[in-house]
């Protein structure tokens, strides 16, 4: 089975023609950062009409660097949910017109199911088998949009349960706002993570406040890292020279160190063993070395995708679109776009205790 994936839920303009093995025949990513850069985060007017300008000029690369025809697809995959709806809108306008055009049929897929199964990916040749996980693994998610920890019994939605999430920001966006506070630019991981790797975080430790440290929830919360940085820089100006590398590791180790904690703990708790990364933020180098580290500890397999897998693609869209069409689901062509995630939330926005 061959079926092309159109990704349109953010700042990315992507397309991607997948098997259901998983193997990516191409994969198009037109990224918008360019455009939001100067804004310091994504205008969505801005980029629903760059999603319009660019989606078919990626779709046709797609085709044509995996070698097929539209005939000779299998079906179209495009995300649906959750993301910002003008957005969203282009990207399945665009596959409902082709879908129409050549005969196919239409799956629409929800953007953090296509995260969660971004690991069984296969880009240049099949990795060995204990490279993708098996069922049940803990997933950690975490980008600049959404940052939970779910539980994956399988590809279908009733198999995947969020056991917590974010009451506020998402790790990514806590990312991106320091960044912006620390006059960094946009987006803010990248940047972060190359500054703290010379950084020592115990010399900027009193600036950062751990993070949730509540240790049975499952749960996260990253505004008030946020809100320390700020204080900080208020009151201190904005640091320069080794000052930023420090600040940059303490805040990264604390962001770091509550994503490794729960992600473990929640392995634990269910007494699964796969620990699989999935997200923009999975391209942490701190998370990756503290992850790797913890798993090691406890004995459990940890599960990290290449980073072209982790950040926005077409490819995990395809893919979880192509178990869709697989297990003999369609979508009308009235598939509308919404905001939400079709996931059950378990986690509350806002504070309080629990
Ligand atoms: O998954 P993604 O590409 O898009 C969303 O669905 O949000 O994630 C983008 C987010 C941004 O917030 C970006 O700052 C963050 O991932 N990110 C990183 C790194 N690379 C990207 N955060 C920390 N360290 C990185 N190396
Ligand atoms: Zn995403």
């Amino acid at each position: 089975m061959r079926v092309l994936g159109i990704e349109t839920s953010c700042d990315e303009t992507a397309a991607a023609v997948v098997t259901e093995g998983g193997d990516v025949l191409s994969d198009v990513v037109r990224s918008q950062v360019a455009l939001h850069a100067p804004y310091g985060g994504v205008v969505p007017e801005v980029a629903a009409r760059d999603h319009a300008r660019a989606v078919v000029p990626v779709v046709r690369e797609a085709l044509s660097r995996a070698g097929v025809a539209a005939a000779d697809l299998d079906g179209v995959a495009v995300t649906s949910r959750p993301g910002l709806a003008g957005a969203l809108l282009v990207g399945l306008q665009a596959a409902k017109g082709l879908a129409w055009a050549a005969g196919k049929p239409l799956v629409g897929v929800d953007h953090l199911v296509g995260h969660l199964l971004a690991v069984f990916l296969r880009r240049g040749g099949a990795p060995p088998p204990e490279e993708r996980p098996s069922f049940p693994y803990v997933a950690l998610l975490a980008s600049g949009g959404h940052t939970a920890i779910y539980r994956v019994d399988g590809p279908s939605l009733d198999a995947i349960r969020e056991l917590g999430a974010t009451r506020d920001d998402a790790a990514g966006e806590a990312f991106d706002k320091v960044a912006k506070l620390l006059g960094l630019g946009y987006p803010g991981g990248p940047v972060v993570d190359r500054l703290a790797a010379t950084g020592n975080a115990a010399a900027a430790s009193e600036a950062v406040p751990a993070v949730m440290a509540r240790k049975e929830s499952l749960e996260f919360s990253f505004s008030g890292i946020k809100s320390a940085v700020a204080r900080h820089v208020a009151k201190r100006g904005r640091p320069e020279g080794q000052a930023l590398h420090d600040l940059c590791a303490a805040f990264q180790g604390a962001v770091v160190d509550a994503l490794v904690q729960k992600t473990v703990r929640a392995a634990r708790v269910e007494g699964v063993e796969r620990v699989v990364l999935a997200g923009g933020v999975a391209a942490n180098r701190g998370l990756r070395a503290r992850m790797a580290a913890a798993c090691e500890r406890r004995g459990l397999a940890l599960f990290v995708p290449p980073f072209a897998s982790c950040t926005d693609n077409g490819a995990m869209i395809a893919y979880a679109g192509a178990l869709r069409l697989a297990a003999g689901e369609r979508d009308a062509l009235d598939l509308a776009p919404e905001t939400r995630t079709a996931l059950p939330r378990v986690t509350r926005k806002g504070g309080g205790a629990r």
